[in-house]
């Protein structure tokens, strides 16, 4: 059975598509199916932001074929795991949870490099192209890290 991976940002515009097209980049499609989603409903059916769309190319990423929807109570029952980009997304996801099984699904992304630590990915949205290029070497580690665990599942 395929391992579905959900990865959640406020957007689903800059953080999440990277998030999403950097684990597919490192997984192996037949075994794990990756999706993204926000918290928020701004920026429903639209393409990933052109800062994140760039910085995935200069890594030789498309993820222009992504658009944007927002998470749903549904996505629960769909995926396995649910990395969220920071605390804000947490907290949103989790108030959505509808049990302790729901709960256990969701994790910080960067939980994966600084365990217990509540580090965010900090959102880029206002910033300058250099966050970009932050985000992308954060996600980067923290997707090698989740790539390797589940090779080692299948
Ligand atoms: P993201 O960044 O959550 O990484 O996709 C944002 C994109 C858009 C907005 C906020 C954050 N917005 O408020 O429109």
């Amino acid at each position: 059975m395929k391992t579905n991976v959900l990865m959640v940002c406020l957007g689903n515009i800059c953080r999440s598509p990277l998030a999403e097209g950097i684990l597919k980049s490192k997984t192996d499609s037949e075994k794990v199916y990756i999706d993204s989603a926000g918290t928020g409903n701004y920026h429903v059916g639209g393409l990933p932001d052109p800062r994140s769309i760039a910085i995935a190319k200069k890594h030789k990423l498309d993820i222009t074929t992504q658009r944007g929807r927002q998470f749903t109570v549904q996505d629960f029952d769909r995926f396995h795991h649910i990395y969220v980009m920071d605390t804000f997304n947490y907290s949103d996801v989790i108030s959505l949870a509808r049990n302790e099984e729901d709960k256990k699904k969701v994790k910080l992304i960067l939980d994966e490099i600084f365990p217990g630590e509540n580090v965010d990915v900090p959102d880029p949205y206002q910033g300058l192209a250099e966050g970009f290029k932050n985000v992308y070497r954060m996600l980067d580690e923290a997707c090698e890290i989740i790539a390797a665990k589940l090779k080692d599942k299948n």
